[in-house]
């Protein structure tokens, strides 16, 4: 399999991670392609509702991780209504690409920090609790 340059580093040398002391809002999703998790942390400021920090932890393969690192590091410092716009395409352009079986890492990484966002938006009210159905 062929890894690029980017991917290689940002797996060796992944920014942005390890567990967060009072985080603003977690995610933690799991890939149903392989069973992988990945666990995102955000601090975000309350007025500006900007991303003051964020981190990471993996539990998957090197893909996983170097998704979770450059995409931690877009997100860093955006607004939330900028970082809810990050794709996993947009991951994985940054990567230089993945290889086609290691699209769903990309896919994973962006889920879970969607998923971050949309719990600190529930937690502070700006956002309703999905309805799954109930009445
Ligand atoms: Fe094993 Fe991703 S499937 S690390
Ligand atoms: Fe499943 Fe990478 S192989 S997240």
């Amino acid at each position: 399999m062929q890894y690029s340059q980017k991917v290689l580093d940002h797996f060796m040398h992944p920014h942005n991670v390890g567990k967060m002391e009072n985080p603003d809002a977690v995610a933690t999703e799991g890939s149903p392609a392989c069973g992988d998790q990945v666990t995102v942390y955000l601090k975000v400021d309350d007025k500006t509702k900007t991303i003051t920090d964020i981190s990471f932890l993996s539990y998957g393969c090197a893909s996983n991780i170097a998704t979770a690192s450059i995409i931690t590091d877009m997100a860093k410092g955006k607004t939330l209504e900028e970082a809810k716009k990050i794709t996993w395409r947009d991951a994985m352009d940054a990567l230089d690409g993945l290889p086609p079986v290691k699209v769903h890492c990309s896919v994973l990484a962006a889920d879970t920090l969607q998923s971050a966002i949309s719990n600190y938006e529930i937690a502070h009210g700006l956002k309703e609790v999905p309805n799954f159905g109930k009445a």
